[in-house]
C-alpha cells in the first residue's frame, strides 16, 4: 500500500461545505474560487466564493492539510524579519477555530473584521466583504490614499489590543464607503515589539505594491512623524532596516523587492522626529 492520498481541493471543498452546511442549518452553494489579481501570487487558503440561499455571500478559506506550524518557509522568510527573531519574537499558524475566536474578539472590540460564521480543522466561512484588496488598489491607482487609511487602521486595531499578525495588503479590503477592513489572522506573531513588526511590514508591503513611490515614502514618514506615542522607534528602525536586506525567497522571482530597498534606505534617512497626531480627513 503506498502512502495515503491527500484529498483533492474540490473533495475539500465538499467535506468543508457540508460541515458548514449542518452546522448553519442553511443550504450553501460553492460558486468558484475568487478571482485574485493580487501582487503576491500564491494564496494559501485557496479562497472560493459561496452563496446562501438567502443571497448572503461568504468566502471559503480552506487551510492547507501541509501547512504546519513553524514549516511554512514563506512566513519566516517573508513576514517575519530575522531582527524580530533577535528580539525574541516568534510565530505560527492560527488553525482555523483559532481565527474564529480572533475574529470574534475583533468584532467585540468594534474593529472591521469580517464575521466568522463558521470554522473547523478544514477551514473557515466568513461574511464576503465587497471592496479591493489594498495590495490591487495601491497597484492599479498609483494613490497614497489607501495606504494612509491602511495604516491607521493597523494602528486603532493595535490601540485595541489586538495584533492580527500578517499586515502584507492583500489582508486587507477596501470597502465602497473607504472602509479598511482586516480579513486574514492566519499567522500570530509574539513577542515584545508585535506592534513595530505588523507597522513595517505594512509599509514594506504598500511600498511594494506602490511600485516603490516617493509619495509612498512621505505617507510611512508622516505616519511615522505621528506614532511616536504608539511604537518604539528604535524597533521600527531595527525591523525596516532587516527588511532592506531581504530579496524574497526562492519561490517568487529574484529581485522582486528590488524598488523598496532605496525606499526603506530614504526612510531611514529621514527617519522622523514626533510630530502631534492631528484627526485625518477622509481622502
Ligand atoms: N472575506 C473576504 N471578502 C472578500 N474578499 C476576500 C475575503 N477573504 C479573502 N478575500 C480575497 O482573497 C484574497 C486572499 O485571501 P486570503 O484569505 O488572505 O488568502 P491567503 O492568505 O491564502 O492569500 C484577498 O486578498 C482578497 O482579495
Ligand atoms: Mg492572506
Amino acid at each position: 500500500m503506498g502512502p495515503a492520498r491527500s484529498p483533492s481541493l474540490s473533495e475539500r471543498t465538499t467535506t468543508f461545505l457540508s460541515a458548514a452546511q449542518r452546522h448553519l442549518g442553511e443550504e450553501l452553494c460553492f460558486a468558484g474560487p475568487i478571482p485574485l489579481e493580487c501582487v503576491l501570487p500564491p494564496h494559501f487558503n485557496d479562497p472560493g466564493l459561496v452563496s446562501a440561499k438567502d443571497g448572503r455571500k461568504f468566502v471559503m478559506r480552506l487551510a492547507r492539510p501541509n501547512l504546519k506550524n513553524g514549516e511554512d518557509g514563506r512566513v519566516c522568510r517573508e513576514l517575519v524579519n530575522l531582527a524580530f527573531f533577535e528580539q525574541g519574537g516568534s510565530y505560527a499558524l492560527r488553525s482555523p477555530v483559532e481565527q474564529w475566536r480572533f475574529h470574534d474578539r475583533c468584532r467585540q472590540a468594534r474593529l472591521a473584521v469580517p464575521a466568522m460564521v463558521y470554522a473547523d480543522a478544514n477551514g473557515s466561512l466568513v461574511e464576503f466583504i465587497d471592496g479591493t484588496n489594498v495590495s490591487i488598489l495601491l497597484a492599479r491607482q498609483r494613490s497614497t490614499g489607501p495606504m494612509h487609511r491602511y495604516l491607521d487602521d493597523i494602528r486603532v486595531n493595535q490601540r485595541a489590543g489586538l495584533i492580527l499578525g500578517d499586515r502584507h495588503c492583500c489582508n486587507a479590503i477596501e470597502d465602497r464607503d473607504g472602509r479598511i477592513w482586516q480579513i486574514d489572522a492566519d499567522v500570530r506573531i509574539e513577542g515584545p515589539c508585535t506592534r513595530e513588526l505588523e507597522i513595517c511590514q505594512a509599509i514594506f508591503y504598500s511600498l511594494h505594491a506602490l511600485g516603490g513611490s516617493e509619495e509612498g515614502i512621505d505617507v510611512a514618514l508622516e505616519f511615522l512623524a505621528t506614532a511616536h506615542a504608539d511604537y518604539a522607534m528604535r524597533y521600527v528602525k531595527r525591523f525596516l532596516a532587516a527588511f532592506r536586506s531581504f530579496k524574497g525567497s526562492a519561490a517568487y522571482a529574484d529581485g522582486k523587492y528590488a524598488a523598496v530597498v532605496p525606499c526603506i534606505s530614504r526612510i531611514l534617512d529621514r527617519f522622523p522626529t514626533p510630530r502631534k497626531e492631528t484627526p485625518r480627513l477622509r481622502r
